[in-house]
C-alpha cells in the first residue's frame, strides 16, 4: 500500500477513529505519554500522531514553555486532532501533514534535538521501518526519550480472522480476474508489528535502535464486542481498506455477514491489548533494513 492509499484509508475512518478512541487509542496515547515522563518545556515529535491520541497529553505534559510536532499524512485526522486542541485551549501543538519518512524538521527545533520522540500504533506502517525510525531518533537530543506502542502478539486476531474471512468471501463474489504483478516484497504492516509484538521483542527492538534504560508495560484491554463497537473499530482503523474498494451495497452485506459470524465464533470481546515500550536514546544507530 503507497503513503497515498494509507492516507485515504485513514482520512475515510477520520468520523469513526474518534468514536473508538475512549476505548482504543486514547487510553494507550496517554499511557505512553506517562512513561515518557515529559517534563514542563520539553519539544516532542509525534510521529504517525492520526487525531493526536497521544500528541494532546504530551502537549498538556510539556505545558505552554514545551511544544509537541504531530505528524500524519492523513488530513482529516489532522484536523479532528486541531479541532480537539482547539477544544482544549492547547496552543502549544502543531499538527502537520507529512510522510515521516521524508519530513524534515522547522528550524524551532532546539539545536540538541527533540526532548522525545513518540508514536502510538505508527512504526510498523512505515515502509523498512528500523531505517524510517533511525532517520527521526537522530533527531532526538542524547539522553532523549523514545516510546511506541505496539499491539500485542494475539490482539485482534480473532476479530481480523472473522473479519477478513468475511471479506475474503464477497472479494471472491466480485474479483474481476485481473492479474497482479509481481512486485519486489517490502514488509508489511503486518510483518513489521509481529516483528515487535511480545515484551521480549519489543525491548530488543528498541535497544538494537540505540535505546538504554528500555522499559515494556502490557495494557490489558478486553473490550465488549458489542455490533456498535464491532463495526466503529472497522471503521475507524486500517481494517476499513478493503471496504473503501467496495459498492455499498457489498459493504452492508459484509458488515451483516462479520457481526453474524462473531457472533457464531462466540467472539464477545475484542482483545486490544497493547505494549507501552519506551528507553532513553544515548545514542542513535544504523538501521539499515
Ligand atoms: C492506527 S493510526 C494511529 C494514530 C494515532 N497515533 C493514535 O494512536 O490514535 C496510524 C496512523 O499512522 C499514520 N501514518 C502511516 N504511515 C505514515 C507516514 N508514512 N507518515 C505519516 N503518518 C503515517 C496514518 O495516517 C494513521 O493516522
Amino acid at each position: 500500500m503507497t503513503s497515498s492509499d494509507l492516507a485515504a484509508v485513514f482520512d475515510a475512518s477520520s468520523s469513526y477513529f474518534a468514536k473508538v478512541t475512549p476505548q482504543v487509542w486514547g487510553p494507550a496515547g496517554q499511557s505512553l505519554v506517562f512513561a515518557l515522563r515529559l517534563q514542563p518545556g520539553d519539544t516532542v515529535l509525534d510521529v504517525c500522531c492520526g487525531a493526536g491520541a497521544s500528541a494532546l497529553p504530551a502537549a498538556a505534559a510539556v505545558g505552554p514553555t514545551g511544544r509537541v510536532h504531530a505528524i500524519d499524512l492523513a488530513d482529516d485526522l489532522l484536523e479532528e486532532g486541531r479541532l480537539i486542541a482547539s477544544d482544549r485551549a492547547l496552543q502549544n501543538i502543531d499538527f502537520v501533514h507529512a510522510d515521516v519518512t521524508t519530513w524534515e524538521p522547522p528550524s524551532s527545533v532546539p539545536d540538541a534535538g527533540y526532548a522525545a520522540l513518540a508514536s502510538s500504533f505508527g512504526v510498523f506502517f512505515l515502509p523498512h521501518m528500523d531505517a524510517a525510525v533511525s532517520r527521526l531518533l537522530r533527531l532526538v537530543r542524547p539522553g532523549g526519550g523514545f516510546g511506541v506502542t505496539v499491539w500485542r502478539s494475539g490482539a485482534l486476531d480473532r476479530f481480523a480472522a472473522a473479519y477478513y474471512e468475511v471479506i475474503g468471501r464477497h472479494q471472491a463474489n466480485s474479483a474481476t480476474g485481473t492479474p497482479v504483478p509481481p512486485t519486489r516484497h517490502v514488509e508489511t504492516p503486518k510483518e513489521a508489528a509481529e516483528r515487535i509484538d511480545n515484551p521480549e521483542k519489543l525491548a530488543a527492538w528498541l535497544t538494537d535502535l540505540g535505546a538504554a534504560s528500555v522499559a515494556v508495560t502490557v495494557l490489558s484491554n478486553l473490550i465488549p464486542a458489542t455490533e456498535q463497537f464491532a463495526w466503529d473499530l472497522v471503521l475507524g482503523s486500517g481494517f476499513r481498506a478493503p471496504l473503501d474498494q467496495m459498492n455499498d451495497d457489498t459493504v452492508v452485506a459484509v458488515r451483516s455477514d462479520f457481526l453474524e459470524l462473531i457472533t457464531d465464533r462466540g467472539i464477545h470481546t475484542v482483545d486490544a491489548t497493547a505494549l507501552v515500550g519506551t528507553g532513553v536514546i544515548t545514542g542513535w544507530r544504523g538501521g539499515e533494513d
